[in-house]
């Protein structure tokens, strides 16, 4: 059985509050429910502009808006959901064969991504209609 939109979620993370200001960390397997790879992240993104538009067979991975803020779309090719994140202690976990796009992206923002795999562009489902006869 492949993933669906109800095994995107929402992941709370650990936040360390200090009046030297706050904290948050991952570990593999700990707060990731994978093994971390690789990290990437987004930044001057210009208004207007989304980001994603593909799935991955294979890779996981944790999107967190580790400044500003940023809309998550998953859809399973059936059912869409929407992650508001503008919080850095929150990350959506997004399990392999869903299609994710990354919209709204704040003046400013940062969004940070922690995956389960290597980059590999055979991964990559980059259009809708390969992604939807590939969940068939
Ligand atoms: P892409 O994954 O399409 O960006 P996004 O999903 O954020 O819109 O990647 C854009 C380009 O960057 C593409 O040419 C592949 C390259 N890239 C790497 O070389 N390594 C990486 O880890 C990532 C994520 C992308």
């Amino acid at each position: 059985m492949l993933p669906t939109v109800e095994d995107t979620t929402l992941i709370e993370l650990p936040k360390i509050i200090d009046p030297r200001g706050a904290l948050t960390f991952v570990e593999s397997d700990h707060q990731l429910p994978f093994a971390l790879k690789r990290a990437y992240w987004l930044y001057d993104v210009p208004g207007g502009e989304s980001r994603g538009g593909h799935a991955h067979r294979e890779m996981e991975q944790v999107i967190v808006a580790a400044s500003g803020s940023l809309t998550v779309r998953v859809s399973d090719s059936l059912v869409e959901k929407e992650f508001f994140l503008n919080r850095s202690y929150y990350g959506v976990y997004i399990p392999r064969m869903i299609w994710r796009e990354l919209y709204d992206f704040s003046s400013g923002s940062v969004c940070l991504a922690l995956v389960s795999t290597l980059y590999d562009e055979a991964d990559y489902l980059r259009s809708f209609e390969e992604f939807r006869s590939a969940r068939q």
